[in-house]
Order: C-alpha cells, then sequence, then structure tokens
C-alpha cells in the first residue's frame, strides 16, 4: 500500500487518502453518478466506452453495485475517488463474463465468484501520479478479496509501458501476448488469457492475493497449484 494512504481497515467501505494536499476519498458510486464515472472513463481514453451507453444507465440506476439480468453470479462493482464532491477517479471492476460462460455447471459458479476483471481504471489528469488510482485499486481489490473474489485480472494493451510497469509494481504478473495463465479450480483447471479485441495486441495482468504467479513449461500458474 502506498506510504500516504490513511487505511480505515477493518471497516472497507470507504478508504481516504492525500492527494496534493487534498483529501480523496475512495468508495462505491451512488446512484446518478454515472456520467460523471464515464465521462473520467472517456477522458482517459478508456477503450470500448461508451459515453451514454449501458453502463452510465446501469450506475446511474444503481450506483456502484451493479447485476447483470440473466447471469446469475455476475456482476460489476464501480469504486470512485472524490475530493470534496467531485470524482477525480473511477475503476469498475466486473465478472469476466465471457470467460466464465464459457465454462460449465460448478466450474462455472466457482470463477464467477472467484475472479474479477478490472475493466476500467481511470484517473483525471491533474489528479494524476499522486496516489489515487493506488487508492481506488488498492481498495477494489481489498473490498472484493471480502466478498470472496481470489483472482484479479486486467487486459493491458501491450504498447503501453507505463500502464504494464504501473500494474507490475502493485503486485501483477504479465503474461506475454497470448500468454495464458493457468487456474486450478475445484472442479479442475482452466486457463484464462487476455484474447484480442478493439485491433489491438493486450497482455494478461494477474494477481492472486497470498499466491505468487509463477511461469512455467505451459505458460504462467498460480503456486501453490490448489486455491484455498
Ligand atoms: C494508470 C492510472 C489510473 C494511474 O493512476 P494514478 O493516480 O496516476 O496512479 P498513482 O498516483 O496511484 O501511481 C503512482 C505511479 O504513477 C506514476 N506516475 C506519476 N505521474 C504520472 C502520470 N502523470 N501519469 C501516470 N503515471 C504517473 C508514478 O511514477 C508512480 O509510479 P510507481 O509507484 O508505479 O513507481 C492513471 O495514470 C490514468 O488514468 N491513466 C490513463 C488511463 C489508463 O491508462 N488506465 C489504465 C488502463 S485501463
Amino acid at each position: 500500500m502506498s506510504p500516504h494512504l490513511r487505511d480505515p481497515r477493518p471497516q472497507s467501505t470507504s478508504l481516504d487518502v492525500d492527494v496534493q494536499r487534498t483529501t480523496v476519498r475512495v468508495r462505491l458510486l451512488r446512484a446518478g453518478e454515472g456520467a460523471a464515472a464515464v465521462a473520467i472513463a472517456a477522458g482517459a481514453a478508456v477503450p470500448g466506452l461508451v459515453e451514454g451507453g449501458a453502463l452510465q444507465a446501469a450506475l446511474d440506476l444503481s450506483g456502484g453495485r451493479i447485476e447483470f439480468p440473466g447471469l446469475p453470479g455476475c456482476a460489476g462493482w464501480c469504486f470512485g475517488a472524490h475530493a470534496g464532491d467531485r470524482l477525480v477517479g473511477v475503476v469498475y471492476v466486473c465478472t469476466p463474463v465471457d470467460f466464465v460462460l464459457s465454462h460449465h455447471g460448478e466450474q462455472r459458479a466457482w470463477l464467477a465468484r472467484s475472479v474479477a476483471e478490472i475493466e476500467i481504471l481511470a484517473v483525471e489528469e491533474g489528479f494524476r501520479g499522486s496516489g489515487a488510482g493506488t487508492a481506488l485499486l488498492d481498495h477494489a481489490e481489498r473490498y472484493l478479496g471480502d466478498q470472496g473474489v481470489r483472482v484479479f485480472v486486467a487486459k493491458v494493451d501491450a504498447g503501453d509501458m507505463p500502464v504494464m510497469r504501473w500494474y507490475r509494481h502493485r503486485g501483477y504478473r504479465l503474461a506475454d501476448i497470448g500468454e495464458s495463465c493457468i487456474l486450478d479450480t475445484p472442479s479442475g483447471a482452466t486457463s484464462i488469457n487476455a484474447g484480442q479485441a478493439h485491433e489491438r495486441q493486450w497482455r494478461l495482468a494477474i494477481k492472486a492475493p497470498g499466491h505468487a504467479v509463477v511461469r512455467g513449461l505451459r505458460g504462467l500458474h498460480l503456486t501453490p497449484d490448489t486455491l484455498p
């Protein structure tokens, strides 16, 4: 955790961090904050995001905890970093739906509970480099960890060295382009990779708190072999 964080553990409903002599508070978004959240992500050129689209509507309606209709066990969470009343950063973490739906039965249910993908992470330009992004990621990991998430993944643009370094410094392992990470589930092994989207090459960033991510002959895997 970054040294300037004031950690309110054990209550993990919000996290305060001092950014540029301003206290920034990280908490789950409230209903009505969708447009501001999506505007920050759009301002950071997060790919595949539509202003006024489905995510914005869902956040405006429900706040930061989103259910996916027709997809039991799948959900999304959006946390905001607020300087006073102003939203200055967002992280949106959700079930990796396509990956989860490519599995069946118990394994699908286990993966839906246990794996979360950081889909959007963006901080307003004037607030970057002072700990807001770290606080957002830290709070999301802790909050979702308390809910049973064991593995966090993000798909990082393979050409974006600063963002890859940023994730590495926060405990994530970067797969090579096209490389998968094996996940041992109670119903057998499976593997996850970054795939391809938006005509760019992606690398998988992966972290499983309490486990190392190591490279073996068949790609990355977590140690020990069986998740608790
Ligand atoms: C990536 C991002 C979310 C990080 O948020 P942040 O608030 O700038 O990050 P923090 O201040 O917590 O992290 C400090 C780190 O950023 C580096 N940094 C400093 N100034 C920076 C700047 N203007 N932009 C990016 N990183 C910067 C610091 O060197 C420090 O590095 P280290 O601790 O890893 O050695 C933010 O830069 C951003 O919104 N980028 C554009 C969108 C994006 O690329 N998102 C990620 C992929 S979805």
